[in-house]
Formats: C-alpha cells, structure tokens, sequence
C-alpha cells in the first residue's frame, strides 16, 4: 500500500508539531523533525530534530539514536531527505543502512529530487505526501529554492484609529504584555528581522524579551534608503552583541561600525531593490523573514508582490492625529486583500486582537 493512513499523518502532524519551536536555531538548513515508528503498536522509537546550527540532520540523530532498533521500522520525516555529499553525509544512506522498511516524507524537496526513488530503488517503501502542515512548516526553505526568497511575514500593530506610529516619537508600545510576548515568540522563530531606516531611526528594540530566549534574537536588518543610514541609532551605533546588517543600494555610501555587516544590492534612486534584497538574505540562509515595516515599506512590499503572511494585531489605543495611517489608501485590511490575502483566522491575544493573512493557495 502507498498511501497515507490516517496514522501516517498523525505521525506527521506530530513531527511538524515537534519541529516549529526549533524554526530560527537551524542556521542555513530547514528545521526538519524525523520520527522512527514501530508500525504494529504505533509506538514511537525515537524522535529527532535538526541541531542547533543545521547539522546534524534530523533522520541522522534519530537512526543513530534507534540503533539496531531502528530495522523494519517506519521513519516519518518532514521534507525529503538529502541524498548528496555537503557538510554531512547523505541521510538518504544512513536510511538505507539502517534497515528501516518504510519512509513518509511530508514534503518533497526540490534541492533533493530524487532522494526518495534512491530510497524505493533500495527496496524501502517510500510515500511523499503533500501533507499541508510540512508544507507550511518548510515554507521557507521552499521558496528559497524555487523563488531565491525566504518566505516573508509582515507584522504590523495597529491603533484602533488604524494608525501605527506616534509623530511625538514616543517610544511606548501599543501592544499589551500578551501581543508582545506573541510577536517576541515570532521573531524568535525567524531568521532575520527586517525594518526600513525610517522606522530604525525611532530606536525598537527588536530583540526576543522571553525568559531564557534572549539568545534566540534573530538577525536585524536595516533597509537603507537613499539617505543612508544614521549611525546614532541604536540598531547601528549602540553596542548590542546581537547580530545586525544593513542592506543598502550599491551606490549609497554608509559608515556603520565594524562589527555591522553591510550588503550591497542593485537598485533605483538610492533604494535597493527590494527582491534582490530578499535574494541576499536567502543566500544567507534566511528562510523565514518577519518584517516590521513602517507606512512606505508595507506598501513597497505589497505592491511588489514578496508578501506571504501578515500578522495584525489590533489594538484597543488610539493615536488620533499624532500617528501615521498604516496606508494612505484606505483601511488595511482591505488593502491586504486587495493585494491577493486572506483572512485565515482571529485570535484573542490578551487585551489586543491577533488577525493572520496569508496566500490563499499557499499553506501558512
Ligand atoms: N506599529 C507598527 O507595527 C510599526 C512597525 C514599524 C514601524 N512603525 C512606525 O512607522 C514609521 C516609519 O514608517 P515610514 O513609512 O516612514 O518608513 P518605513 O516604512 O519604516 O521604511 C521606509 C524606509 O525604508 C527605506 N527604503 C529602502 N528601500 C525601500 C524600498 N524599496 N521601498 C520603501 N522603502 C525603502 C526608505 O528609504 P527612503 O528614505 O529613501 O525613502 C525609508 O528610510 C515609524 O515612525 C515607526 O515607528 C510602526
């Protein structure tokens, strides 16, 4: 038989459920879960995850894990495993080595086509299931091999006005403590964190502020415009030990410290291209991009088309006058649709109100 059992996708949706958390930690290879099955009593052998680092790989950790155990067993694996020699050896053997009889895959991969005919050449019964929650969870790596961009979330909170910034620069957020822990676990789970220079000149700290997760701060980059960057900032000129990078256009001249990357894209008037900046941070490994954009990045995004998901919290505060309008061009919300989201669900997030968008035909 060649497909997948209603158990084959419980055990699947618990290996998705088991890698989410380590999204952020794996550096330039995918947060990948691997589950060894006994498939008569449906018990779990052994379980595994991508090290912290990207290596090593998850099926790697589990079957040595399982030892002899590991024979005439089911190994359950979000995404498809590697078959070629990089910075570990090819999963695809130790599979094959290890005796087990059966692999589930929940999500193909392009960058390893043909590792799962290698697996059924070897006599190992193999399904590649389009199974929606590897999918998603994979999302990133995915796009980073078919459209050379990391998979792209917009958060935005938003004042019950429809404003998101207060023009007396005061630094108070509008979140409550559970929207702020919510957004903190987001960017935990990212790779990098994106704002324009515009809104790194109001100084957010974007750092992960959960208990025993500060040193899951991702990334934080600053897009320069044509102005550059003011390197009094305190995403560039304060001493952090987080690491940060600015991309700036190829022509406009930035100063930052040593210790701040700079990458150079092409671009128009001052501004880099906003898809070969996507590009860069893709072949830095970033597979999973928050991005919180002020008024004109938002738009720029939108209007070129590099938005997957947008996380908006509604506020109960209100900014009246003194705040930007998150777009010029009417309610948000309608602007989001009208760019091809969709609402995908509603969820109370202490005092404020999470709402997610996504692509409809894109699982997120
Ligand atoms: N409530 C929230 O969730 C939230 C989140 C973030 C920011 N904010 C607020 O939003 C305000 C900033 O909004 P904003 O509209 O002025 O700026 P913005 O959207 O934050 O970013 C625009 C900045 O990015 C630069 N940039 C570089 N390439 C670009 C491109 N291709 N397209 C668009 N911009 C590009 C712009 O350069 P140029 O100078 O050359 O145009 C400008 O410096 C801040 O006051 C901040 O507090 C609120």
């Amino acid at each position: 038989m060649n497909e997948l059992s209603p158990e084959d996708k419980r055990w699947l949706d618990a290996a998705v459920r088991y890698a989410t958390p380590f999204a952020g930690t794996t550096a330039d290879s995918p947060a990948v879960a691997a589950f060894i099955v006994e498939p008569l009593s449906q018990t779990l052998v052994t379980r595994a995850v991508t090290a912290k680092g990207g290596r090593p790989h998850a099926e790697a950790q589990a079957i040595e894990a399982a030892g002899y155990e590991a024979a005439n067993r089911t190994l359950y694996v979000t995404l498809e495993p590697c078959s070629a020699w990089g910075r570990t050896p090819p999963c695809v053997d130790a599979i094959i080595r290890s005796g087990i009889m059966r692999v589930v895959i929940g999500s193909a991969d392009p960058r390893h086509a043909g590792s799962a005919a290698l697996l059924e050449s070897a006599g190992i019964e193999t399904i590649i299931a389009d199974h929606a929650p590897s999918l998603a969870l994979h999302a990133g790596h995915l796009l980073r091999q078919t459209a050379e961009r990391p998979f792209v979330t917009v958060a935005l909170a938003l004042s019950s006005d429809g404003r998101i910034d207060r023009s007396d620069e005061a630094k108070t957020s509008l979140l409550g403590s559970e929207a702020r822990d919510w957004i903190g676990m987001l960017r935990a789970r990212s790779d990098a964190i994106l704002v324009g220079a515009a809104a790194a000149n109001n100084d957010p700290d974007l750092t992960v502020k959960l208990p025993g997760l500060a040193t899951r701060t991702p990334l934080r980059v600053v897009l320069s415009g044509a102005s550059g960057v003011d390197r009094r900032m305190n995403l560039i000129g304060g001493f952090s030990g987080y690491r940060t990078a600015i991309i700036a256009e190829t022509s406009v001249a930035v100063d930052p410290p040593v210790s701040i990357e700079t990458i150079r894209v092409n671009g128009k008037q001052g501004r880099p291209d906003l898809k070969l900046a996507l590009a860069a941070l893709s072949g830095k490994g970033v597979h999973n991009l928050l991005v919180e954009p002020g008024q004109r990045l938002l738009a720029a995004l939108l209007e070129a088309d590099l938005v997957d998901a947008v996380a908006l919290i509604n506020t109960l505060g209100s900014l009246s006058d003194a705040g930007l309008l998150a777009s010029p061009d009417g309610p948000i919300a309608e602007l989001l649709v009208a760019a091809g989201l969709v609402e995908l669900e509603q969820q109370c997030l202490g005092v404020d109100t999470l709402v997610r968008y996504g692509r409809p035909s894109a699982p997120v």
